[in-house]
């Protein structure tokens, strides 16, 4: 009897536990404002503190009441506590050198300070515009349509009609509208194909979510609400979530991975972008950083990460290089030139090797080279309306000594294709060249050093301001002689038939 009873007790315990934590204790959540959040926010919450000038987007102005990532429905401007929470515990896609870029300077809170405190931030910041709990109860998720094949296809024909326009054909961001957001910033309607970008997640009902009720105070508009020019029923906002949710492309994210494999191929490499045979090499993906090292230094990047693949024969080396770029910038083009923040300038992309490979792991600065390590740069340019693209060939000793070189001559070559957002740029080079002392040259089972650097041109992007990588490793992987797989194969018959005519022996 006495057990039975306890179970509701325990519940009712934790339920008015939780009640009094989403209550939170303002006064202390100011204390801890002061110290944790007034830099960025702003003393009296305004989003004016001393950092907020040099971000994009701008800290959250907590006198206005607004929030951007809510459950509450579209029509009830007052978030539920636990959005709030959520927000401070796991913050808006935090950049970081070791997550990419391409997100907010709202870090999470949740591994330094304790869950109370959280609830108690959310009691005083919605004390600064004077919030009262919602009115209306979070939307609902109870008319949920399970992903299938026909549900995502459903929902690939509403995003046609309905999301391309800001977020692209593939949803890679790359639409045709230049966006400001509601207190005239510059905003980049996400790239879906990232989910590790999203300020959020990619789990359908948090897309749901977000297609219901729009990202307020941004361009992304509620699909829910009547009075406006897009609406789409609960059905069609659940197939179009499927969808969404189907198109992350985790080739794309960045692991750990710190060499990019090449692999041997029998007779000509690829010299075609779109042949079938790049599907046989290994892509590998790295982080972006912007330089930040060299004047002019530059904190605004578009750009988060670049994917590559290589082969190589007896003769040659083939890099197949491929980054989401929202604008294909061609200057004289009047349609770049709508998007493009300022003059539009060529998009581009680079690799650089240092030109004596190191025999101790050691690398040469990664900025440029330095005096003593001279790198090669191969770095190619998308070109204008009145000149094709070009491929360049340098030599630098850090950032003022460059030496431009003859990229023919070296043998080496380039081209590239810009489709949906995204450039792909080949570039092939001999394995070994004529001028041995200036540039690197490649062998089979050596880890080679490899860095990345990538400018789009309609983000003000040229010279030393620019995304690139840190250094990585390039292998060319030995072919795996085939008497590898066969000799296994042969030992395990051998073992095997060994086996069986000992046990047909004995039974005899
Ligand atoms: C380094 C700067 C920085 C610091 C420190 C910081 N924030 Fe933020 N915060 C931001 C930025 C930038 C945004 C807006 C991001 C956006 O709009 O996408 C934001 C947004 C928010 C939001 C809005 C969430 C929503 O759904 O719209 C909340 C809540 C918030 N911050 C709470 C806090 C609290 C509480 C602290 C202290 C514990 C804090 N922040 C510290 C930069 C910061
Ligand atoms: C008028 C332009 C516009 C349209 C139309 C639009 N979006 Fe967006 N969307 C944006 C912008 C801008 C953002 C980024 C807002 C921000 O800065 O946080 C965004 C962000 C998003 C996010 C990111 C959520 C997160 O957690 O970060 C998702 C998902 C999304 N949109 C889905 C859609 C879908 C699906 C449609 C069509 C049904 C759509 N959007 C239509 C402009 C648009």
């Amino acid at each position: 009897m006495k057990k039975k009873l306890l179970l509701p007790v325990v519940l009712s315990l934790i339920i008015s536990a939780q009640a009094i934590a989403a209550q939170g204790n303002k006064e202390n959540g100011k204390i801890i404002y002061d110290k944790k959040c007034w830099w960025c926010h702003g003393e009296k919450g305004a989003g004016d503190g001393p950092a907020a000038k040099f971000l994009n987007p701008p800290p959250r102005d907590f006198t206005a009441g607004w929030y951007k990532f809510k459950t509450t429905p579209f029509d009830e401007i007052t978030p539920a506590d636990e959005d709030i929470f959520r927000m401070i515990s796991g913050g808006m896609n935090h950049i970081s050198l070791w997550k990419g870029m391409s997100g907010t300077s709202m870090p999470n809170w949740d591994d330094v300070l304790k869950e109370q405190d959280r609830w108690d931030l959310v009691a005083y910041i919605k004390s600064l515009s004077g919030l009262e709990q919602p009115q209306k109860p979070p939307i609902s998720y109870s008319g949920q349509i399970k992903s299938s094949k026909e549900s995502i296809e459903k929902g690939r024909e509403i995003f046609k009609k309905m999301c391309v326009e800001c977020h692209g054909e593939e949803g890679k961001g790359d639409g045709t509208k230049k966006l400001k957001d509601d207190l005239g910033f510059r905003t980049w309607p996400r790239n879906l194909t990232k989910p590790w970008t999203f300020k959020v997640n990619n789990d359908p009902k948090e897309i749901y979510t977000r297609i219901s009720n729009g990202i307020p105070g941004t361009q992304m508009p509620s699909f829910a609400d009547p009075s406006s020019k897009k609406t789409l029923s609960e059905e069609e906002r659940w197939h179009v979530a499927n969808y969404v949710a189907s198109i992350a492309d985790d080739i794309k994210r960045p692991k750990d991975d710190t060499v990019l494999k090449v692999i041997r191929l029998e007779g000509d490499l690829p010299s075609k972008i779109d042949d079938p045979k790049w599907a046989e090499a290994q892509p590998t993906s790295f982080y972006f950083i912007p330089q930040i090292i060299a004047k002019e230094r530059f904190f605004t990047p578009t750009m988060d990460s670049i994917t590559a693949r290589a082969f190589y024969n007896d003769k040659e080396i083939a890099i197949l290089l491929e980054w989401d770029d929202r604008t294909k910038s061609i200057p004289g083009d009047e349609k770049a030139k709508e998007l493009a923040e300022g003059d539009v300038l060529e998009d581009s992309v680079a690799v650089q090797f240092p030109v004596i490979i190191p025999e101790e792991m050691e690398k040469p600065y990664f900025g440029m080279g330095d005096s003593a390590k001279p790198v090669n740069i191969w770095q190619w340019k998308s070109g204008t309306t009145s000149a094709p693209e070009t491929m360049k060939l340098m030599n630098a000793n850090g950032f003022q000594k460059i030496e431009q070189r003859d990229a023919a001559k070296a043998g080496l070559k380039a081209i590239g294709v810009y489709n949906n957002g995204t450039w792909r740029v080949v570039m092939k080079r001999p394995l070994a060249t004529e001028e041995k002392d200036k540039d690197v040259q490649f062998a089979e089972g050596k880890y080679t050093p490899i860095a990345f650097a990538a400018w789009d041109g309609s983000n003000g992007e040229s010279g030393s301001k620019h995304v690139m990588t840190t250094w990585y490793w390039l292998l060319l992987k030995p072919a795996t002689p085939k008497s590898t797989y066969i000799i296994p194969i042969i030992v395990a018959l051998l073992v095997f038939g060994g086996e069986l005519l000992l046990v047909r022996k004995s039974k005899k």
